[in-house]
């Protein structure tokens, strides 16, 4: 297979960091462990966990419990106060307060903010370290009208909590990081992707959405979803091996270009098989090509012998193909190319697949006439 040097690049990057975003651990699942526990076992009406950004030195709130959604955004500039940040991050000390009116823990100016932007009588706040590196903060607080005190016993208890759960947000935290390397690196190859065929500009990006969207009208798990994203976004990753003056001929292809460009789901399997685990991203790109009926490409699977991420990715690509202009047929509306899907129910398209398809998007046809 022949690759230009750039792709070649941007393949190994995803060969070297993807093997470990297979983990599980995810931050937001971490944390909203690490929330529920502070909470529930020091018995405080909030919580909050904020990390320390390395370069400006500020705590940045990634969650918080008990607090109303418009409190969460003033509770995140508590984590750039000096008197906070001094106690919590430079002494590494935990901080009790318990009369907050009175703190000298506060500038003046800051004293009424809270009282009247944060439902706050007393806190507690403790860093988390790992090896004597401060990592973040995890915050406990009563309500103003409870005015329960915390105790020397209650600091005790919560910094424990926080050195054994260190090492795990230590550890999403890092996995956050590769993650986001790697869809990175997924976007990149996926523009590339589509950069060879001027017609699909946006498409693998449209199709995950649509993918996702027909999904979530399936009821289908937040997991299940996260990879059907990534599978869509992946689709055509194997167009990577496919000549440009085939992707990009427009007039009808021959026999033998046809026979080419049918490999692209395979080749795209071949690409990802190694780096991602992931049953869902990998069937997805293998069958989206698949007919229900039996007549497509490139293993003419049938009916459920097709995984439901190619029978829900089939119907997202189709949608999207036909409501892109293309050399030799213009584009459909949105409207026309619902119609034209439901036509292919049951020969090309599973028929429960066209039915969440048809709801969602009846529900809101508006978001799918534009790209
Ligand atoms: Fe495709």
């Amino acid at each position: 297979m022949h690759k230009k040097p750039k792709e070649k690049e941007a393949l190994e990057a995803l060969l070297k960091v993807s093997k470990k975003v297979s983990s599980s651990l995810e931050l937001e699942k971490v944390s909203d462990m690490i929330l529920y526990q502070a909470k529930s076992v020091l018995c405080t009406d909030h919580s909050a966990l904020f990390l320390l950004d390395e370069e400006s030195k500020h705590l940045f709130l990634i969650g918080a419990k008990g607090f109303a959604d418009n409190q969460i955004k003033n509770l995140a500039v508590l984590g750039s106060w000096e008197g906070i940040n001094v106690e919590l991050i430079k002494k590494s000390k935990p901080i009790i307060v318990n009369d907050i009116q009175r703190s000298a823990k506060f500038k003046h100016a800051e004293i009424p903010f809270l009282h009247k932007k944060l439902p706050i009588g007393a806190f507690l706040a403790v860093p988390l370290k790992t090896d004597s590196k401060i990592i973040g903060a995890l915050l406990v607080s009563n309500h103003k009208k409870r005015r329960r005190d915390f105790t020397e016993d209650d600091k005790k208890l919560l910094s424990t909590l926080a050195n054994n759960v260190s090492i795990a947000l230590l550890n999403a935290k890092l996995h956050n990081n590769l993650k986001s390397l790697f869809m990175n690196t997924v976007t990149s190859l996926v523009t590339a992707v589509d950069a060879k065929d001027p017609y699909t500009h946006g498409h693998s990006e449209r199709v995950a959405r649509y993918a996702v969207r027909i999904g979530v009208e399936m009821n289908l798990s937040k997991d299940f979803l996260e990879d059907l994203r990534l599978s869509g976004l992946m689709h055509d990753i194997g167009k990577i091996g496919i000549k440009d003056n085939i992707l990009s001929k427009d007039k009808a292809l021959n026999k033998k270009e046809l026979k080419e460009i049918r490999e692209h789901p395979t080749i795209g399997l071949r690409i990802v098989d190694s780096v991602i685990s992931s049953k869902v991203v990998l069937s997805g790109i293998a069958e989206h090509h698949e007919y229900y009926n039996g007549k497509g490409y490139p293993k003419r699977l049938k009916g459920k012998h097709i995984s439901m991420e190619g029978r829900i990715i089939a119907v997202a690509d189709a949608f999207d193909t036909l409501t892109t202009d293309r050399p030799y047929q213009k584009a459909y509306s949105a409207k026309e190319a619902a119609l034209e899907i439901s036509r292919s129910s049951r020969s090309q398209f599973d028929p429960h697949v066209v039915k969440a398809f048809q709801k969602t998007f009846s529900k809101n046809p508006n978001i799918w006439q534009f790209k």
